[in-house]
């Protein structure tokens, strides 16, 4: 192998990203680990910038104005977005960048076509065609891949700020497929024929289609699954730009977020307990086809806590579970929440943090909420730990959760998140919720946990309420 300069930064980039992604997998290590990949990238594109040749000519490559000014555009963009942004919104801006990625690969596939196209044009003949063919696949897989990557990340993001609804029409399925399957025949015969190259903007159309019809209609509870999918689309499309450049570290990149994404999919489709194909053609989770939606039938009567009750209730109980939820982001309630746990940890109460799979809305939200609030990793406990230690626990303060602490996943085959595990709180003695109201999560449904005696509603924004009762325990 050549071992010049550039290909000694592709091997650091490549090493630094396996790093990396070993490094996220803790929270205690996943800042630095996030570093030291995005040093990596920048030795590898630094180093693709400066120090690539043409094999063939020699040549450097050219419009630095064209690369400098893209990337200063797309420096400050997401240097100000990455600042700007709120935790709460943070999936949301993962998506549009995975979203994002998803449109690079695609946009590579149409400058390289149109680059094989003008070559074609001048040089027309059979043994060309079929030397380029290989080429051409990629590119088609590229653009398809990419394409349904962006289209499908921008609904998600859509979806995840709530500006789109979800939707789906009888048929919807079939109506998918045929599409995909028009995409893909389409690809084939360009593959054969590369001179017809209209064709490379049909294939994009019905790719951007596809990509918007398949998740549209994905509800509520299947978001998870979804957006990890999406994640390993856009690295399978940018390994498809590494194989057309021969480019290695795009190629180790691509194959990385590919792996990750398709690890982290079926993880999300675990902890939903949901095959695959399921949450593609169920299209379940949705928030507006199921009895138990918010109103739908009569829960009964809830009964509420003081706040001094509340305290003394958790300054007395020898085990106190914690399970936070969406809500606390929203509150931003993290440090008031590590506050009370150190207080009530000095009154000599044991205080764990029960951390369900999905619960927030980007996968790990809830370790990193707390992770920033300086919360031991010793103290979170994962589903399956928390639900055995639930019938030894005396009180389970939830914190801005809903959906994953909702026993109709259990108890109600026409919810629409029957199947789903939960985190089994209602075994604990006594339940205290925290939430504004009684208004449903994200999967828009009831929930008959906060209807049940052992459970009591302590209504307010979180951050307030954790300070309120962080004042009141300290008086206990
Ligand atoms: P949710 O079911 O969404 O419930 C959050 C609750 O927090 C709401 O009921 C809301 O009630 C309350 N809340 C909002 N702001 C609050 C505040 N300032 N103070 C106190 N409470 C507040 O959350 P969850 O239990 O964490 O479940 C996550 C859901 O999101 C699941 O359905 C999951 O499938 C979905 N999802 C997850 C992901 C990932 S990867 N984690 C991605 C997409 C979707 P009030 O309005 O009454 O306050």
């Amino acid at each position: 192998m050549d071992l010049n300069l550039l290909t000694i930064c592709y091997l650091i980039g490549s090493v630094t990203f396996i790093l990396g992604l070993k490094m996220l997998s803790n929270p205690a290590t996943a800042r630095r680990g996030n570093l030291i990949a995005a040093a990596g990238m920048l030795i590898a594109i630094g180093g693709t910038i400066f120090l690539y040749r043409n094999t063939e000519t020699g040549d450097h490559l050219h419009n630095y104005a064209w690369i400098f000014g893209g990337l200063l555009i797309g420096g400050v963009i997401g240097t100000l977005a990455a600042r700007k942004v709120k935790m709460t919104a943070m999936p949301e801006m993962v998506s549009l960048f995975n979203g994002m990625g998803g449109a690079c690969a695609a946009l590579i596939s149409l400058v390289e076509f149109n680059h094989l196209s003008r070559e074609l044009y001048s040089n027309y003949s059979a043994e060309y065609i079929s030397s380029i063919q290989p080429t051409v696949l990629i590119i088609v897989l590229g653009l398809i891949i990419g394409s349904v990557s962006f289209a499908g990340s921008i609904i998600a993001w859509g979806k995840l700020n709530g500006k789109v609804k979800d939707f789906s029409f009888t048929g919807q399925n079939i109506l998918n497929l045929i599409i995909l399957a028009v995409a893909l025949g389409a690809g084939a015969f360009l593959v054969i024929h590369p001179e017809h190259n209209f064709l490379l903007y049909a294939i994009l159309a019905l790719a951007l289609t596809y990509g918007v019809l398949f998740v549209m209609p994905i509800g509520g509870a299947d978001m998870p699954v979804v957006i990890s999918l999406l994640n390993s689309f856009t690295g399978v499309a940018a390994a498809c730009g590494g194989f057309l450049y021969n480019n290695k570290v795009m190629l180790t990149g691509g194959i990385l977020v590919g792996a990750a994404g398709t690890l982290l999919t079926i993880l999300m489709c675990k902890a939903m307990n949901r095959s695959l194909i399921n949450v593609l053609v169920g299209s379940f989770g949705g928030s507006n086809n199921s009895a138990s939606i918010s109103g739908g039938k009569d829960q009964g009567n809830y009964k509420e806590i003081s706040l001094s009750d509340a305290a003394m209730l958790m300054s007395y109980a020898t085990k106190v579970m914690i399970v936070p939820g969406y809500g606390l982001a929203v509150a931003q309630a993290q440090h008031a929440c590590h506050e009370l746990e150190k207080v009530l940890t000095e009154k000599g109460v044991e205080v764990n943090y029960a951390i369900h799979p999905v619960a927030g809305r980007m996968p790990g939200h809830m370790n990193v909420l707390l992770a920033e609030a300086d919360v031991s990793y010793e103290k979170l406990e994962d589903m399956e730990q928390a639900n055995d230690e639930f019938k030894t626990t005396d009180v389970v303060l939830i914190l801005g959760a809903n959906d994953v602490v909702n026993p109709a996943a259990k108890n109600d085959p026409d919810s629409p998140i029957y199947g789903m595990p939960i985190l089994e709180v209602e075994l604990a003695k006594n339940i205290i919720v925290n939430k504004r109201s009684m208004k449903p999560g994200y999967a828009g449904i009831e929930n008959d946990l906060f209807f049940q005696p052992k459970t009591s509603m302590l209504f307010g924004d979180a951050k307030k309420v954790l300070q309120d009762l962080l004042n009141e325990v300290k008086n206990v």
